[in-house]
């Protein structure tokens, strides 16, 4: 199928399609001011998918963190954050997650992280086969992560 989609950093005027984008997709709902920070400290990793009539399909935010490696690197090096990736149901499977993930991985890049990693319900199996297509492994479990109890996955990309 030819790609209808662009990608493009999110801008503030995109705010309340991307905040209706995460109520749809996801439990985990964040304030207005969660997500401007997050576009304001880290720009390059704040990405929106936008379909051929405007409509904002996707998007994917992130910061950048710093934490032990878990590749032997050695001290404390840079990693990259997915904190919320979410596609509107209708635009699903078309690729534009796969794309907004290495769009944000080359904002990583520009930030100097070494790693990417995220956060994955244990039962989202979408998400997980979409990771594993990307290269991320399941590094450890943290049990009763989420607010309803259930335990995630803590996926990790060498960059
Ligand atoms: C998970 C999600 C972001 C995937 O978005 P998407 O744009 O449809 O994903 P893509 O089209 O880029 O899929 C890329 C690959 O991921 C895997 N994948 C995606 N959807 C899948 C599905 N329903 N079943 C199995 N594999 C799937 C496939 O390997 C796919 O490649 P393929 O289509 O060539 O087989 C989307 O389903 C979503 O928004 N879900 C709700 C929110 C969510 O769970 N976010 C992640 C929280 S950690």
């Amino acid at each position: 199928m030819q790609q209808t989609f662009k990608l493009r950093k999110f801008i503030p005027d995109d705010l309340q399609g991307v905040m209706q984008i995460n109520r749809v997709c996801l439990p985990e709902n964040y304030s207005d001011f969660f997500f401007m920070d997050l576009h304001q400290r880290f720009p390059e990793t704040f990405v929106v998918a936008e379909e051929n009539g405007g409509e904002i399909a996707g998007y994917i935010m992130c910061r950048i963190e710093v934490g032990l490696s878990n590749y032997g690197f050695g001290g404390l090096i840079k990693k990259g954050h997915v904190v919320s990736i979410a596609v509107m149901p209708q635009y699903r499977r078309r690729g534009i997650s796969f794309a907004l993930i290495n769009r944000a991985v080359e904002g990583m890049q520009y930030y100097k992280a070494k790693q990417c990693f995220l956060e994955v319900r244990v039962t989202n199996d979408t998400a997980i086969s979409l990771y594993k297509k990307l290269g991320f492994e399941n590094t450890r479990t943290i049990n009763g992560y989420y607010s309803d109890g259930e335990d995630a996955y803590v996926m990790t990309k060498r960059l």
